[in-house]
């Protein structure tokens, strides 16, 4: 099987644990067990028994991730090893060879190279800066063909932040229904939104039922390493995409799905992501009087949702080059916009502790400096 390389998690892999300042992250600061329990729970955690579990999902778990989605029930959600597995999932137990696949862009690339590998044949529709990065409609409208099985979107996106509005989801709902394509998305960045407002799911939006979306703790709540995600969708689907999940990694891990339950109390879940909403807006600050202090070099669209800002630059060289340089002569990892096939643009994390985002946007200064700018 020929599988194109994922560059921007192979570059991450690769380098976010050896640099000095990792600005290349998109979601709120990791928590601690601690910070999140208390002793008695702890000890709780402590006496669980770590066999297999439910293979789809801890069904307390299940029904607590149902509560996110109207008209969803327990049944029409799979538990995954992060969203990543959810992607993989989807995306094998639902396209064939020949078929066609549009896909916003920019994104996260992870299924730019699934649906390639699986034989679909991905076509493109675009964000547009100048439109604060909402979509081409009529780029979405040129590429549906009969034969479009899919339309896979990141809702909000990555890298740019946008959230879609509700007549560009209903746009998507009605392109998507002549053709009888499904609508996948990928909305891990759900309740990462810095005015507070939950984007709305495509699940349970319209009458089309020919929906997928996937979820998980990974980023609004600063959970990722317990590697917990989701895909709820119709029943016969998610009955599917058990059933590839068996070939896959069986089940999520047993720590994981206790920890994510909880995550997703009432009360506790509001207080996460209340916590990363405030980091969030804070540190989106911080950066955007730093990019006002080199007037002329950087500009952004303010992202909605996420903690990523998708940078435009006016260096004298290519955004490579400049990640490169950056991360060997600096210690600073930041994501060059090739890994969105987008040279002049620069992916900035600013989900960490304020004063490491400050220090590390500090040693960028340092290599302006040093390079004359
Ligand atoms: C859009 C998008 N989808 C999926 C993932 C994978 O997330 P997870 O950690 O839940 O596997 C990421 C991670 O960066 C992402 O940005």
């Amino acid at each position: 099987m020929k599988i194109d390389v994922f560059e921007l998690e192979r570059i991450q892999s690769m380098y976010e644990n050896k640099v000095e300042y990792n600005l290349s992250d998109t979601g709120v600061h990791p928590y601690t067990l601690k910070e999140l329990f208390n002793n008695e729970e702890i000890a709780e955690l402590a006496g669980q028994r770590l066999g297999y579990g439910h293979t789809n999902g801890d069904p307390g778990l299940r029904e607590a991730i149902a509560r996110l989605y109207p008209g969803a029930d327990a049944a029409n959600v799979l538990v995954t090893n992060g969203s990543a597995e959810a992607n993989f999932i989807a995306l094998w137990s639902l396209l064939e060879p020949g078929d066609e696949l549009v896909l916003m862009q920019p994104n996260y690339m992870q299924i730019w190279g699934l649906a390639r590998s699986f034989g679909a044949q991905v076509k493109t529709f675009h964000l547009m800066e100048e439109m604060d990065w909402g979509p081409s409609l009529e780029q979405l409208k040129e590429q549906i063909t009969p034969r479009t099985k899919m339309i896979a979107v990141c809702n909000p996106n990555n890298p740019t932040g946008a959230v879609l509005s509700d007549l560009e989801m209903r746009w998507l709902f009605k392109l998507a229904e002549q053709v009888g394509a499904w609508i996948y998305a990928d909305e891990i960045y759900r309740g990462a939104e810095l005015d507070g407002k939950e984007t709305p799911s495509f699940y349970g939006y319209s009458d089309y039922k020919k929906v997928i979306v996937n979820g998980g703790l990974s980023k609004a709540y600063g959970l990722p390493g317990i590697r917990i995600g989701w895909l709820a969708g119709p029943f016969d689907i998610i009955a599917r995409a058990w059933a590839c999940h068996d070939y896959t990694t069986i089940s999520a891990g047993i720590v994981g799905q206790w920890v994510a339950r909880r995550a997703l109390q009432p009360g506790m879940r509001e207080k996460i992501l209340n916590r990363g909403r405030e980091m969030l807006k804070e540190n989106l600050n911080v950066l955007q009087q730093w990019t006002d202090r080199h007037n002329g070099l950087f500009r952004f669209v303010p992202p909605r949702a996420g903690a990523m800002a998708f940078i435009k630059h006016n260096l004298p060289m290519k955004s490579r080059e400049f990640a490169t340089r950056l991360r060997v002569e600096m210690g600073v990892f930041v994501i060059d916009g090739d890994c969105f096939g987008m040279d002049g643009y620069l992916r900035i994390g600013f989900g960490s502790e304020k004063e490491y985002l400050k220090a590390g946007l500090a040693r960028i200064d340092e290599f302006l400096q040093s390079i004359s700018l």
